[in-house]
């Protein structure tokens, strides 16, 4: 049988927003761009035409793609991009996954309007392990800058320092009637009264985790990163950079209009909000005069982390007969990262970071560079001396990693590519320790090629001896983002089953970009099926 196929034609349209137009890269003109409607056990061609003048990739968020990371789509880790004019086919393959995912632009700051949802349905003799809802909705949170999104990533790599803030968050592309000339970019969700409504909530924002809240209405969470969850009923949800969680809305209010909101929770620019609340308006059918003004969700202050962790530490795996998790116990590789965010010496003490330095960011000490072909080709054809395999399983030392001063030889990461190599089906416990390092902030960390079990996080410093006594084996969540709380820790565990080059990255855009990444090396197993399948024919060259 002919795999379907989807065309994704990457070109400039122009928008208008917060009064004023501007061109921004889209797919077929959309912006969001087009939803993916796929059944688990899919596989899809996507033919990605680059009709636009800047170098572009496209990848999968979230979807594992065994054996299969040639179209993965993070430039110089898995291909070279996509250069103006030219083309390349991805074969995408949905196997594990169920429930939303999305699908973003991985090439400089693109993806800041480059980006839309993957609606993974249950294969077509099963169902969902909830309740059929009555409608589903791509929610997909965002941002949205004024100036082209070229400028502000090219004007924070001159100075080396924090770009302007975003000018508005969106809710599927639109401000909301609380932003200026904002009125008809209002996103309306038009709901009859008692029946339930799938939200698929994405967080497709550039740099910040957000708070989510609908007022007079609480949600209930069934599944986050494609993956089922017991069901969680809140009134306010936090959801980071490339997190997705579908909830379960019930319309059970009066008839009225009422707003979803969204605003920051925790930035990398480590300023609070002013007035940027992103608005969309639920708007039950009948006839009514809705009440005046429309009531507004009570949503945490910036920094609430204990909020948000209130939330995210209560996400449980579903764990149903059906929906069995896995969780690895008998560990092969430990592993200990800490993730910082430093500053580089600049030439005159010139640049926009803290004292004339450059900001950078790296895992244990070393800020990745991107090479000048990509990882994964230069591993498959042994091309030597683009990328290294020291990247260390420890910090060199242990320290208090959350007190003001770090000391100095940490301060000053080394600029490197360099990966980590696993063999074939061993297992691995990884803690992520954040650094108090220019001011902490959460950090939504992704891994390429895999899920993986949140089995335990907490504040401060992590401790070796006791820690791991409270780790969640039984339900924890299987994740493909996780937010590592400021100045804490968390730790994942994944099976390395899944052969290829995975990237592993900060989902803070500025944060990928100064260094806060890596990639996992998974070799192959011994045949049969457990070896990276060969290359297609139109890999884009550098
Ligand atoms: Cu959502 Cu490396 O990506
Ligand atoms: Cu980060």
């Amino acid at each position: 049988k002919a795999l379907a196929r989807y065309t994704f034609v990457v070109e400039e349209t122009p928008y208008k927003r917060l009064c004023s137009t501007k061109n921004i890269l889209t797919v077929n003109g959309q912006f969001p761009g087009p939803t993916l409607y796929v059944h688990k056990g899919d596989t899809i061609i996507v033919d990605v035409y680059n009709k636009a003048k800047y170098n572009i990739t496209i990848h999968w968020h979230g979807v594992k793609q065994p054996r299969y990371p040639w179209s993965d789509g993070p430039e110089y880790i898995t291909q070279c991009p996509i250069q103006p004019g030219a083309k390349f086919s991805q074969k995408v393959i949905f196997s594990i996954e169920e429930g939303t995912l999305w699908w973003h632009a991985h090439s400089d700051w693109s993806r800041a309007t480059v980006h839309g949802a993957i609606v993974i349905y249950p294969k077509k003799d099963s169902s969902y392990p909830f309740p059929k809802p009555d409608a589903e909705v791509p929610i997909i949170l965002g941002e949205w800058w004024k100036k082209p999104i070229m400028e502000v990533y090219h004007e924070m790599l001159r100075t080396g320092g924090d770009p302007n803030v975003s000018d508005a968050y969106t809710i599927n592309g639109q401000p909301g009637d609380l932003y200026p000339c904002s009125k008809q970019d209002t996103f309306k969700l038009r709901v009859e009264q008692g029946k339930t409504y799938l939200l698929r909530i994405i967080n497709a924002a550039m740099q910040d985790l957000l708070f989510f809240s609908i007022a007079n209405h609480s949600v209930t969470v069934v599944a986050t990163d494609a993956s089922y969850t017991k069901p969680l009923t809140r009134d306010i949800i936090t959801i980071s950079p490339g997190q997705t969680i579908d909830v379960l809305l019930k319309a059970n209010q009066n008839p009225d209009h009422y707003y979803m909101a969204a605003r920051v929770y925790s930035s990398a620019l480590g300023v609070a909000y002013d007035n940027t609340t992103t608005t969309a308006v639920v708007e039950y059918s009948g006839k009514y005069a809705p009440t005046s003004p429309t009531p507004l969700p009570q949503l945490p202050y910036y920094n609430d982390t204990s909020s948000s962790v209130n939330f995210t530490g209560s996400l449980r795996s579903l764990a149903s007969d059906e929906h069995p998790i896995d969780v690895p116990k008998n560990i092969t590789n430990h592993f200990i990262f800490t993730i910082s965010v430093n500053s580089f010496p600049c030439p005159n003490n010139s640049c926009a970071g803290p004292n004339g330095t450059r900001l950078a960011a790296s895992v244990n000490n070393i800020s990745f560079t991107n090479p000048s072909i990509d990882i994964l080709q230069a591993y498959y054809y042994g091309i030597k001396g683009v990328f290294g395999t020291r990247l260390p399983s420890f910090p060199p030392y242990i320290f208090n990693f959350t007190a003001d001063d770090l000391p100095l030889d940490l301060e000053t990461p080394k600029r490197g590519t360099e990966a980590k190599v696993l063999k074939y089906n061993s297992t691995v416990d990884l803690v992520f320790q954040g650094t108090n390092l220019e001011a902490g902030t959460d950090h939504p960390i992704h891994l390429h090629g895999y899920s993986f079990y949140v089995v335990g996080w907490g504040f401060g410093n992590f401790d070796l001896k006791k820690d791991p006594l409270d780790y969640n084996l039984v339900d924890p969540p299987l994740q493909n983002t996780i937010a590592v709380p400021k100045n804490g820790w968390t730790t994942i565990r994944f099976r390395a089953d899944n052969p290829g080059v995975w990237f592993m990255h900060c989902h803070i855009e500025r944060h990928l970009t100064w260094g806060m990444d890596t990639a996992f090396i998974v070799r192959n197993g011994v045949p049969p099926n457990t070896h990276l399948l060969s290359p297609p024919p139109d890999m884009p060259p550098c």
